[in-house]
Parts: C-alpha cells; sequence; structure tokens
C-alpha cells in the first residue's frame, strides 16, 4: 500500500522515539486496511503473478510490511516457503505474529534488515521475488534490481508492484468547504513527492531491463470504485487524510486544513468515521521481470 508519510531516510521503525513508532503503527493498521479493502485488486495481481512463474517453492518478499503479499502468496503457492524482509522490526514482528495466527508459521522466515545496505542471504536460489510499493523507498533501486536478479534462479521471476499515489476516498462535493479538495491536496503533496521519492511513478520496465531482466508483462490494474461506508473504509480513510493532512500541513490553504481536520476527527458530522458518501479508488502497477535462462 501506499506510504508516504514515512520514507527512506527514516524506515528503521524504532530508532526515532515514540513517534516514530507511532508512525509505524499507524502504516501497519493502514497495510492491513488496504489488504482487507482492496482484496480484488491484489488476487488480480497475484493472479498475473501466478500465470507467469511456475513452480514457485521458494519466494522473498521485499519491503514486506505487514505480509499482505506475503499471505497472499502462501495461499496461491501451497508448497512454497516465504522470506519476508522489512526493515522495519515492527513490521516482521507483526507479520510473525499473522504467520502464527494463520497457521504458516512453519512456511515463513522473516528478517529484519535495510535493503539499502549489505543484502541479506537468502539461504540458496529464489524462484519468485516479490515487491510492492517498497522500490520506490529505496535509496539506490537499480542496485536493488541487480540484488534482486542475482538471488533469482535462472528462469525466475521479479514481481514489481508500484503505486503512483495514493488511494482517493472524497467525493468532489463533501457538504463543507471548497469542492474538490482531495485532488487540490494531492496535487500538493506529488509535487514535494516527485523531489522526496523521485521513483515514486516512474516507469520500471527499464530499470528491470537495466539489470538483465525481461519484461515478461506490465499491467496497471484499476480497484473497481465501490461505494463503501464499511467501517473499515472510514478508518482506513481517516489514516491516510491524516498522513496528507501532516504533509500539506504548510502548503495548503487554512480553510482546506480545516476541513481536513473535521474529516479525520473521530467525531462530528463530517468525520470519515460517518460518512456513508465514501468510495476507495486505487490502482497498482506491475511489472514481471524474468530473469533469462542463459
Ligand atoms: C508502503 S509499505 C508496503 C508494505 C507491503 N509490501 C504491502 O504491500 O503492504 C513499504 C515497506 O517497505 C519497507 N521499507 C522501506 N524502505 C526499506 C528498506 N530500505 N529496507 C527494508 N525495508 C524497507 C517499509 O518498512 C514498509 O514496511
Amino acid at each position: 500500500m501506499a506510504d508516504h508519510t514515512h520514507h527512506h531516510h527514516h524506515h528503521h521503525g524504532g530508532d526515532g522515539g515514540p513517534e516514530a513508532a507511532e508512525r509505524e503503527a499507524a502504516l501497519a493498521e493502514m497495510l492491513d486496511l488496504d489488504a482487507e479493502l482492496l482484496h480484488s485488486l491484489h488476487s488480480e495481481v497475484v493472479d498475473l503473478v501466478a500465470e507467469h512463474a511456475g513452480r514457485v517453492r521458494r519466494f522473498v518478499d521485499l519491503g514486506s510490511g505487514t505480509g499482505a503479499g506475503t499471505f497472499a502468496l502462501l495461499a496461491r503457492f501451497p508448497e512454497a516457503e516465504a522470506i519476508a524482509v522489512d526493515g522495519s522490526p515492527q513490521m516482521t514482528e507483526r507479520l510473525l505474529g499473522t504467520a502464527e495466527t494463520s497457521g504458516t508459521a512453519s512456511r515463513v522466515r522473516a528478517i529484519e534488515a535495510d535493503l539499502d545496505e549489505a543484502w541479506p542471504d537468502f539461504g540458496g536460489e529464489l524462484d519468485l521475488a516479490w515487491s510492492a510499493t517498497a522500490m520506490h523507498h529505496m535509496a539506490q533501486p537499480a542496485r536493488a534490481m541487480r540484488e534482486v536478479f542475482e538471488a533469482l534462479r535462472p528462469g525466475g521471476l521479479f514481481a514489481l508492484v508500484e503505486i503512483d499515489s495514493q488511494p482517493r476516498f472524497l467525493p468532489e462535493e463533501l457538504g463543507i468547504g471548497r469542492p474538490g479538495l482531495e485532488d487540490r491536496c494531492r496535487a500538493l503533496l506529488e509535487a514535494q513527492l516527485a523531489v522526496e521519492l523521485p521513483y515514486l511513478g516512474a516507469d520500471w520496465g527499464p530499470l528491470l531491463t537495466g539489470a538483465g531482466f525481461e519484461v515478461a508483462a506490465e499491467r496497471r490494474f484499476t480497484a473497481e470504485p465501490t461505494p463503501t461506508d464499511s467501517k473499515a473504509a472510514g478508518r482506513y480513510a481517516q489514516l491516510v487524510l491524516r498522513g496528507l493532512r501532516d504533509r500539506v500541513a504548510g502548503l495548503a490553504t487554512a480553510d482546506d486544513l480545516a476541513v481536513l481536520d473535521q474529516l479525520t476527527a473521530d467525531d462530528g458530522p463530517h468525520s470519515v468515521l460517518r460518512r456513508d458518501d465514501l468510495t476507495v479508488r486505487a490502482e497498482r502497477q506491475v511489472w514481471l521481470g524474468r530473469r533469462p535462462v542463459e
């Protein structure tokens, strides 16, 4: 999922005091809600991977977060074992907790490692590498691509899943403030992110071929913008919009910020926790890179 509240300069959760821990907790909750609410989007992506991957016995999930990808792939490849790698100990702990409760613990190994540093030893060749919305956090994505290439067996597949922006939730007319709030604030945020995370929304094809991969598929998936008034959608919108509000605090107008405050409040008539006019609109871009056999 989309995490724009925290970037590669401070992704090591735990070393930044209580505020960083809170941010990590919010991110973890957001990732779980993303997995739940965008379940059919994610399974379309996993379907595409399964079409191309062949037999998968060992795979790695790079920047696994709470394990949305890890568990979806474990379900899709019943004979596979997973190695989940993340720089944040909160994420790997949560992932291992889910492995316990879902009965997959014997098939999952978690590694806490900063992928901007030396890469961990995966203990043998991999059939599949998966990375969802994590590669744009890497300081040197081209180097990361080469590491993935080396870790895969010849013929192995790299599934690179990316986003170009965060999900949207709000209707144009909110019944409060000037229409078009979400688009306006997103535009402000995206101008900032273009500088901070230059690979967000990048064309990853050339990076893959540069590392030696053949691009086996390139697809864009869009979630059906189904109207939803579920609790989960409200909470997801609250977390994402709070992140947005923090990021545009110095850029948006006072009026827009005041509306964002009302939308993200825990109560009040305009709170997203209460609204019945939210739709979750999201997409994913997927590149499948194959390590050539020869
Ligand atoms: C937006 S989350 C995506 C999580 C998960 N792949 C998903 O799709 O739900 C990005 C994850 O990448 C991790 N990450 C970012 N930079 C990293 C790095 N340099 N090394 C290891 N993990 C990193 C973060 O800790 C976070 O869990």
